[in-house]
């Protein structure tokens, strides 16, 4: 079993969510709901495991069900069917105390307009997670400090947010997520109001610090780029429905559907493919049979943007290894114009 298990959720925003859940089931889809009903399908049907300290990307346009699916993982709303556990425990079956225990322990939430508290500074906002949780001021400063710190906001700890830049108050919610060290964090379109190199930047610091936090992080955008550099796996949601699921590559060269292919059309694929998924793959027996020792070698995760320039400068048909040495594909010109032009 996955850490996180969504189990056939089904929402169904209006008065008489039971009467429109049936027609769910049966098969109707959300507009002619809408039409039939009057009631709005947020969620239709849908099942996700996500792996404890995996990045999950959850991406889809307007009104695709993203925000609806986040909440009921902190149980901001409850499914109309369907269910939810974390490690194995069932969310909806938790009590008040226990629900806002889960929350203020196990949670940490980036939202995207920053959600800081404006009349507290850098330090109390950070530290707020902690505050709540009854943790002495010594100790939640110390740990508020190492979090400001990692962020890159050290300097910064007595101004208030209305005096920082909106790259430097996102710096903040992070850091605020992380100082209760949750297991799980909950991004919407977390970073989505920064400028395009801010944005970049904090993408960027995101990924370092879960090279070394591993944290299970659920991170949703309508942006398919940043899906890409961010997600371990992506999840796709049209209509409340779940399209596709799968790793950054398997979306590019395998798209379920016209929705998602179009999504994928305008994606950079020379940043996005690997060599593993673009070489000729060797079958076992002939790794050795053509051994050149003035061949270029690269390893099967480099990208196909440096592959193209390495092709280039040497014209050379190029060997791909595994991570244990051994050659496991080829790639010569023609592999690499045909991943580029797909
Ligand atoms: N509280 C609500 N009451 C009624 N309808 C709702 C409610 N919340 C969401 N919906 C509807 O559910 C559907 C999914 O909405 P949701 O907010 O999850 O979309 P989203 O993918 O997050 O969109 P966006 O990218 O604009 O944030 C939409 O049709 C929306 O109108
Ligand atoms: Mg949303």
């Amino acid at each position: 079993m996955s850490y996180i298990e969504i189990r056939n959720i089904f929402k169904i925003f209006g008065p008489d969510p039971e009467g429109a859940l049936e027609l769910a089931r049966a098969g109707s889809d959300k507009d002619e709901i809408l039409t039939k009903t009057g009631h709005t399908v947020g969620l239709h049907d849908v099942s996700l495991s996500i792996e404890q300290g995996e990045t999950f990307v959850v991406m889809g346009l307007s009104g695709s069900g993203k925000s609806t699916l986040i909440r009921h993982l902190n149980r901001l709303i409850d499914p109309t069917a369907g269910s939810v556990s974390f490690g194995g425990e069932d969310i909806l079956a938790m009590d008040i105390p226990a629900l806002n225990a889960f929350r203020r322990k196990r949670l940490g939430m980036v939202f995207q307009r920053f959600g800081l508290l404006p009349h507290r500074n850098v330090m109390d906002n950070v530290a707020y997670g902690l505050e709540i949780q009854g943790t002495d001021r010594k100790s939640r400063e110390a740990a508020a400090s190492k979090w400001i710190e990692r962020v890159g906001l050290a300097g910064y700890e007595a101004k208030f947010p209305d005096q920082l830049s909106g790259g430097m108050q996102q710096r903040v919610g992070l850091a605020r997520a992380l100082a209760t060290d949750p297991e799980v964090l909950l991004m919407d379109e977390a970073f989505s109001a920064l400028d395009p190199l801010i944005r970049s930047d904090m993408q960027d610091e995101l990924m370092k610090l879960q090279a070394e936090l591993h944290k299970t992080i659920v991170f949703i955008t309508h942006d398919l780029d940043e899906a890409l550099k961010l997600g371990d796996r992506i999840a796709i949601l049209k209509d409340g429905k779940l399209v596709q699921v799968g790793r950054p590559e398997e979306i590019i060269l395998h798209p379920a559907d016209d929705y998602v292919q179009a999504f994928t059309r305008d994606v950079n694929r020379g940043r996005v493919l690997r060599a593993r998924s673009v070489m000729q793959r060797l079958t076992p027996g002939s790794e050795r049979s053509e051994d050149d020792s003035n061949a270029p070698v690269i390893r099967d995760d480099t990208r196909l943007e440096d592959i193209v320039s390495i092709s280039l400068k040497t014209g050379q048909t190029i060997s791909v290894m595994d991570r244990d040495d051994n050659r496991v594909g080829l790639i010569d010109r023609d592999q690499v114009i045909s991943a580029l032009s797909r």
